[in-house]
Formats: structure tokens, sequence, C-alpha cells
């Protein structure tokens, strides 16, 4: 039994948006830097570890069409389906642990908030970082914790990264365009530090 996604289950079946950390009423950081990019809205992006964000609502209204959101948890993809009714359609849905993910095509655009900290295990975070190398065709954007941030999220240990140590694990294949710290302020006015970066794949 994966007892993460016990964990993530009991999450989105138990506690609402407004009780958990994370939740976001719009994801400004994130649509800044993936609009940064100037990519054609028919990009292809995947959202890992999603969960039930707004980011696939933002990202439809403004018109992209060809987005791919991946999360361990089945009850957390449910909701944003719920949610976003016939505009789920519209969207790829894959239930997966990220360390089990083996992608079936290539993705312009692979975005990732709160989901990559919590690889805690180096052979992990090689495997996640081989799968980019292998499947990004363009560009990163991923939102971690900080060196400043909380030292766990939803109870469980994460890695904290600064602009040099994500820099530092992705540049074998992606060049760091721009790296910013985000206080993101909680449902409970509590605030959390993030680092988030725009990586751009070397020719
Ligand atoms: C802190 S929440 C962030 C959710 C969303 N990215 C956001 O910004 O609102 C972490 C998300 O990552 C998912 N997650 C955690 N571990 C995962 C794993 N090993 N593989 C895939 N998804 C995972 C959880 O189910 C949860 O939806």
């Amino acid at each position: 039994m994966n007892t993460s996604k016990q964990h993530w289950d009991q999450v989105f079946t138990t506690k609402s948006p407004q009780e958990v950390s994370w939740t976001q009423e719009y994801p400004t950081p994130s649509m800044d830097l993936i609009q940064g990019f100037n990519l054609p809205k028919s990009t292809a992006i995947i959202d890992i570890g999603g969960g039930d964000s707004l980011l696939v609502d933002t990202l439809l209204t403004k018109g992209y069409t060809n987005i791919t959101v991946l999360d361990i948890s089945k009850k957390a993809l449910d909701r944003a389906q719920n949610r976003l009714g016939e505009k789920a359609k519209k969207v790829e849905w894959i239930v997966s642990d990220i360390n089990d993910f083996k992608p079936t095509k290539k993705y312009d655009l692979w975005h990732d908030r709160a989901a990559f900290h919590f690889l805690t295990q180096k052979e992990d975070i090689v495997r996640y970082t081989k799968t980019v190398n292998g499947f990004v065709s363009k560009a990163l954007v991923i939102g971690t914790f900080s060196k400043e941030g909380p030292q766990k999220c939803s109870g469980l240990p994460i890695t904290q990264y600064s602009c040099g140590s994500l820099s530092e694990n992705f540049e074998e294949q992606f060049n760091l365009l721009e790296c910013r710290a985000e206080e993101h302020t909680t449902p409970f006015d509590t605030l959390q530090n993030f680092t988030f970066s725009q990586f751009l794949r070397k020719k």
C-alpha cells in the first residue's frame, strides 16, 4: 500500500481548500512565469501534483488548449473535475505517483508547485530530474519551499531549495532564466516563503 497516496486521498477527502495551507485564490507566480515564455496557446503543458489547484481553470480561461494535470490522489483530481464540469473534458487527467510516472509523450512546459519538494530521497530526486530531462522539450516552472520557508508541508518532510540548489539540480539540460522568492499567504493568514523558478531547455 502506498502511504503517500493514502495521506493525500485523506487530505482531499477531509479538508476543504480553505483548510489547507497551499490554496491560492489566483496562481499569480505560476501564471507570470508560464506566460513569460510567450508560448503558443496549443503548447503542451503538464501540471505535476496539480491537486485541485485553480491553475488548470486559469490556463483554460486564458485559452490554453493542451493541458494535462497529474496527481497521486484521484480524490484531488475528482474535486478539480467536479469544479470544472464540462470544461474538465478539455483536460487530460493522470492519476500517478510522480515516482512511477512514465510519460508517453513530450511536454513543452512542465509546471510543479509544491510537489517536487516532497521528494527527500536522492534516488527520487534523480528519477524526477531524469523524467524532466527526457520528456520536457522547452520550459520548466518550479515552485518549492525556500530555505527560509517551512520544513514540512501537509505534515510531511520536504526538501527546501534556494535558487542555487534548484538551478544546480536541473543544470544538466536547463538554464535558469529567473528565480524569485515569493511570500505565499495561507488561508489562515500565515506566510510561507517559496522559491519560484523559470528554466529554459539548453539547445
Ligand atoms: C501541497 S499540494 C500542492 C497542490 C497544487 N500544486 C497547488 O499548488 O495548489 C501537493 C500536491 O502534490 C500531490 N503529490 C504529493 N506527492 C505526490 C507524488 N509522489 N506524485 C504525484 N503527486 C503528488 C498531492 O496529492 C497534492 O495535490
